[in-house]
């Protein structure tokens, strides 16, 4: 078989581990050979390819980013896009390709299948962990760590100059790093956008937290959190080229209302894109690992149109149509049950 292999949208730390994976698995289990698109789908369009061999792969279990680039936008974005996908990989021999990518890319994957036969397998990538289907995305257990150390640096500098630090993390549509990077982290509030915040009561937490003797306050707030209607003014966003919001800097707003409200001098950090960088932790190149496996499996089983993913420890293969359009928000017990115990 020859495979074919490229990554999607935002980068996250494990990308090379599963390319790497998939390498290993398909040629020396099975003596595939493995092409990797260069920068997405625009590889395929484009014919940009890189023979991917062991030895290409040497060293990239703990490198970040990816050695095939990557970019947002598709094939759908040209008239002609899905025919000149179907049309090169035919050209270049390939018989399946290995998309490792987010939402977006699932949903380009799934369309293609449907329209031009494409036989394809989707290994699930997000630092946001917002992927259906799966327990778990890789690149999540990295940047919560790296959101994790940032705020225990955090707290002792917030402790000496009795502040509170309004520490902003990423989370487009969901709370994930937030909740837990929070709870990791003891702040004294956690902003996410599956509950619209009131900045009244978050000042209130501040002002416990304070009345008790402490002084510094942790405050996390991921990228896409939201006030309550009538309580501050709605945030509001540029759109990036692919018509998305262009967010980052709600953390700012809240700062400046909590200082408004409790006096107490703030500072803000948005941890931004040092979350995506760098390498992947242990537990990240171990899934990274078996979903580059289970990817070559469920191709050389002859299934297509798959997502792989981990449940309950166990890799499983969920139809892309299960999967394509849903978000996985935060486990709100989490939130509610565990997060907001320490605020304040
Ligand atoms: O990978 C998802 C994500 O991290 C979002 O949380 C964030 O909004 C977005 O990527 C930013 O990505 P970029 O700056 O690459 O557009």
């Amino acid at each position: 078989m020859r495979i074919g292999v490229l990554t999607g949208g935002g980068d996250c730390p494990g990308l090379n581990a599963v390319i790497r994976a998939v390498v290993r698995k398909a040629i020396n289990d099975h003596g595939d050979t493995v092409v990797g698109f260069m920068d997405a789908w625009d590889g395929v369009l484009e014919k940009r390819t890189m023979e991917l061999t062991v030895a290409a792969l040497a060293g990239m279990l703990p490198r970040g980013g990816t050695i095939l680039g990557t970019r947002r936008g598709s094939p759908f974005d040209y008239p002609d896009g899905p025919q000149r996908v179907k049309e090169n990989l035919r050209e270049l021999a390939v018989d399946a390709l290995i998309v490792i990518g987010g939402n977006g890319s699932l949903w380009v994957a799934s369309k293609l299948h449907n329209e031009v036969g494409l036989n394809v397998v989707v290994v699930p990538k997000t630092i946001d962990n917002d992927i259906e289907g799966t327990d778990v995305c890789f690149g999540f257990n990295t940047a919560v760590q790296i959101a994790t150390d940032a705020i225990d640096r955090l707290h002792t500098t917030a402790e000496s100059h009795d502040r509170v630090m309004v520490v902003e993390v990423m989370g487009r549509d969901t709370g994930w790093i937030a909740t837990h990077a929070g709870i990791a982290g003891g702040a004294t509030a956690v902003l996410i956008p599956e509950r619209p915040f009131d900045i009244d009561h978050i000042a209130d937490a501040v002002k416990r937290k304070h009345a008790r003797g402490r002084y510094a306050s942790i405050v996390v707030v991921a990228e896409g959190a939201v006030p309550k209607e009538g309580t501050m003014p709605q945030p509001t966003y540029e759109l990036d080229p692919f018509g998305r919001p262009r967010l980052g800097g709600i953390s700012v707003e809240v700062a400046r209302a909590l200082e408004e409200r409790t006096g107490y001098e703030t500072r803000v950090v948005q941890i931004g894109h040092v979350q995506r960088g760098g390498t992947p932790n242990a537990f990240d190149r171990v899934l990274c690992t078996r979903l580059g496996i289970e990817a070559v499996s469920t191709l050389h089983d002859g299934v297509t149109n798959m997502m792989v993913a981990v449940r309950n420890d166990d890799m499983v293969r969920v139809p892309l149509s299960e999967v394509v359009g849903k978000t996985r928000y935060v486990d709100l017990s989490l939130y509610d049950n565990v997060a907001t115990v320490f605020f304040g």
